[in-house]
């Protein structure tokens, strides 16, 4: 068997491949919204299908939310597992998309051809990497080098809720030598990499209910107190005016870099004002004493995702609402306990709660940041077969975002997990207009093969 081969089937079955994707990408499986439960069956019912046609053994698991898609095939050591999510996010505001974002197509942009839809890099385009790449391998050499589980879920976007019980219940099946994890991102245009640190995420929704209705903000305007007033001083108190999180305790667990660490991420020369200026910005707005690099990767965060209250239509209405709300996330670095950080933070609002009024909280997600495990001899071999493909050296980095599976590999099966992926900065994941570059898509299944013949 020959790596080239595989690699030349890769380029010449591109055309088809793509269509597979545009095929999946039709598919609005979108699983925060339960309006779209069947699609997500839809899709997991379209994986299925795909990888059986690889000839692997492969079911769609029912959970209580949307469905897994689990599937083996091959055989020999090592065992690999590819990991990837088949749901997307929501498209609103669907106005400012410049297509469907359910009817992709491959459009010519002034930095290449691109992949457009929702889904195409988050995480379709990526989940299908892999897919391709076994593919090819089989078309080239009958049979996969090493055997390999595929799993896929369908409620990342959500949180992964039954994630945790389900890897419990079936972690025989489950374990591998290592997972793999197609979902992050390049270091820039030409660099692909291997993301290292992962940051945790919890979720916070506070809602703050003054008068018992909604009230004529002339007749009790400045007598009443009004929930939006509240809620904006507690927004306006989270962070102190060098850029710290002001809720007590927020700190602990938060490590410094160390210096070989800091001299990698120095070796990056990332370039701060062209990241913000893509998207029309140009100061950090972080701590102060802190590189733009650390605020992404290996800093905590407090954003405020959403608010809600009083009349936000056309023209303007005098009301002094009954109710207001945001939603708050973190994002989690170190040891940061997402649990202590809940009562903590929960504690500080009802502290700053007027007599008159009363708070609620729902909480969402909570997941610890993740440390992967370099010392896996598979990191050096893949960090071998990325730079075999790609202009520059694969890099070791940091990830903002977070991907709640990634931990749980190690702590529920005991495996370690590598992250590797092709989207871009300026992708737009979770953003009208979407998009995955097809160099990210073509390039990313030949860096599979590559993969997949280094560690077999
Ligand atoms: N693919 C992303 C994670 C990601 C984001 C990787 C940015 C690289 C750069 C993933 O699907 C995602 O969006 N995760 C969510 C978490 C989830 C619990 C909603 C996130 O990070 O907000
Ligand atoms: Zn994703």
């Amino acid at each position: 068997m020959s790596l080239d081969t595989v690699l030349a089937r890769i380029d010449a079955d591109l055309p088809q491949a793509t269509e597979r994707l545009l095929n999946l990408l039709r598919i609005p499986s979108i699983s925060t919204d339960p309006a779209y439960k069947d699609n997500c069956q839809e899709a997991a019912d379209w994986l299925v299908a795909d990888l059986a046609s690889l000839g692997a053994q492969v079911e769609k698991r029912p959970t209580p939310g949307h469905p897994m898609v689990v599937g083996h095939i091959g055989e020999g050591a090592p065992h690999l597992l590819f990991y990837g999510h088949y749901d997307v996010q929501p498209v609103d505001p669907l106005e400012l998309w410049d297509r469907d974002p359910f009817d992709p197509q491959i459009e010519e942009t002034d930095k290449g051809k691109v992949i457009r839809g929702r889904g195409a890099s988050d995480d379709k385009g990526q989940l299908m990497t892999f897919v391709e790449a076994c593919r090819a391998w089989i078309a080239e050499n009958g049979s996969l080098p090493c055997k390999i589980t595929f799993f896929f879920e369908g409620e990342e976007e959500s949180g992964s809720p039954s994630l945790i019980p389900f890897m419990k219940d079936n972690a025989e099946e489950l374990k591998s030598d290592i997972a793999l994890i197609c979902d992050t991102g390049m270091f820039g245009e030409e660099t692909p990499a291997i993301v290292t640190m992962l940051r945790g995420l919890l979720g916070e929704e506070v809602t703050i209910t003054g008068p018992s209705k909604d009230l004529h903000s002339g007749m009790y305007g400045g007598v009443a107190m009004n929930p939006i007033r509240v809620l904006a001083k507690v927004i306006a108190g989270l962070h102190d005016a060098t850029g710290r999180i002001t809720i007590p305790g927020f700190y602990d667990g938060v490590p410094e870099l160390t210096d070989e660490l800091k001299a990698q991420w120095d070796g990056l020369n990332f370039d701060a004002g062209s990241f913000l200026g893509e998207v029309g910005l140009g100061e950090p707005a972080g701590e102060k004493d802190r590189s733009a690099l650390e605020m992404i990767w290996s800093r905590p965060t407090c954003e405020v995702n959403g608010i809600k209250g009083g009349y936000t239509g056309d023209g303007f209405k005098t009301v002094l609402p009954s109710k207001a709300s945001a939603k708050i996330s973190f994002r989690l670095v170190g040891q940061q306990d997402p649990h202590a950080i809940r009562e903590n933070f929960r504690e500080m609002v009802r502290a700053q709660i007027p007599e008159d009024c009363t708070v609620d909280f729902h909480g969402h997600g909570a997941s610890p940041a993740g440390q992967m495990e370099t010392g896996d001899p598979a990191f050096e071999a893949a960090r071998t077969a990325l730079s075999d493909e790609w202009p520059q050296p694969a890099a070791f980095i940091g990830c903002g975002g977070s991907i709640p599976i990634a931990g749980y590999f190690k702590t529920i099966l005991g495996t370690d997990a590598m992250l590797i992926g092709f989207g871009k900065d300026d992708d737009q994941i979770h953003s009208p207009n979407e998009k995955y570059d097809l160099t990210s898509f073509h390039k990313g299944i030949r860096s599979w093969a590559r993969i997949l013949d280094a560690l077999s």
